[in-house]
């Protein structure tokens, strides 16, 4: 539905009612998209990036990261795992590691593809025929978050970054005939409620089919160390507000929500989301991915987490989802 900026402020603003809130949400995506909750294989491939985001504890400049990258075969074999146990949905993500050249990304694509499952990538900029290569090797799905739509803002956390061309490469995705997700951070040092409402405008507006919404959690490793970050509260408010201006689109319940309090996914799906994204990288990778800390599941085996995650997932009365969980525009059931 629509709702104007000010009634997007009053309701992330009123914390004193955020329970209505959650369940007005929870009936919503309870009435538009089911029971189902949709969980996707990630696969965290590569922690080497060329960008400097300031937030970030993979950005360029950590140098107390240990970098890593997976090898084809390895990244080949993760996603075997994860198919095996039952994901029907593959998602790749990295930091902007150009060793991942068109050509390779794209042998993997299709070398995955034939495990049966769909696949998003989350590995940020490249250009049009990257793109257009990854689609037509077989990539299904992008998800590429625009962080937040205050591009004074964006640019002082991002300094060598354009605002406009990551908004160009969402168009460029969206053209490709991808699944588009994108999202924002809640709770960045300066970020104003008024900003978080324009956020969910232009998410809106873009017609995204899937929105990821996280608290900003300061890394110790990062220029913004000192900051006070996002509360789990706000961002659930934003993604349950989400919810509500857009019924039926894929909206997980994120890791960093979860890693504020050892419940925030299960929280986040009885307030709006139907996605989780367990990590299945291998072990000895996992810690070393860590955009910020005390990041849920660092020191977990796939297995277990996914049927840890499973056994609360019946608990609430829902159902793991069978197939690729792709979003299904309702305007398209109903007529
Ligand atoms: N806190 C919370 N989320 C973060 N991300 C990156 N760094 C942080 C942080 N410190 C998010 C960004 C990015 C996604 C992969 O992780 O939104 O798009």
């Amino acid at each position: 539905m629509s709702l104007t900026k000010k009634e997007i402020v009053a309701l992330l603003s009123d914390d004193a009612n955020e329970q209505e809130l959650f369940k007005r949400a929870d009936d919503v995506r309870r009435k538009n998209v089911g029971d189902e909750i949709h969980l996707r294989g990630l696969i965290e491939f590569s922690n080497i990036c060329r960008n400097n985001c300031l937030y970030c504890g993979i950005r360029r400049d950590n140098k107390k990261v240990c970098r890593y990258r997976l090898s084809e075969e390895e990244l080949i074999k993760t996603a075997r795992q994860g198919a095996d146990m039952g994901f029907k949905t593959i998602v790749m993500q990295s930091g902007e590691d150009m060793y991942f050249t068109a050509e390779r990304l794209c042998r993997i694509i299709s070398a995955i593809k034939k495990f049966d499952v769909a696949i998003t990538l989350s590995i940020g900029e490249r250009s049009y025929d990257e793109y257009k290569a990854f689609r037509e090797a077989g990539a299904d799905r992008y998800l590429m978050r625009i962080e937040t739509t205050d591009k004074e803002l964006y640019h002082r956390l991002d300094p060598q970054m354009s605002w406009q061309h990551r908004y160009e490469c969402l168009l460029m995705i969206k053209e490709l005939g991808y699944e588009l997700g994108s999202g924002i951070m809640v709770g960045l040092p300066g970020q104003t409620l008024e900003s978080i409402a324009n956020d969910l405008l232009f998410l809106q507006d873009l017609e995204i089919d899937m929105a990821g919404i996280g608290p900003f959690i300061p890394h110790p490793d990062t220029p913004l160390a000192g900051e006070s970050g996002g509360s789990l509260s706000l961002a659930l408010r934003t993604m349950a507000v989400m919810r509500i201006m857009l019924p039926d689109i894929n909206i997980p319940a994120t890791t960093a929500m979860e890693s504020l309090h050892p419940n925030g996914r299960i929280m986040a799906l009885q307030a709006g989301a139907n996605v989780v994204m367990p990590n299945i990288t291998e072990e000895e990778y996992r810690s070393f991915y860590a955009l910020y800390p005390g990041k849920a599941g660092a020191d977990d085996t796939p297995a277990n987490s996914r049927s840890r995650l499973a056994q609360k997932i019946i608990n609430l009365g829902r159902t793991i989802g069978t197939g690729y969980g792709s979003h299904i525009k309702k305007s398209l059931i109903d007529k």
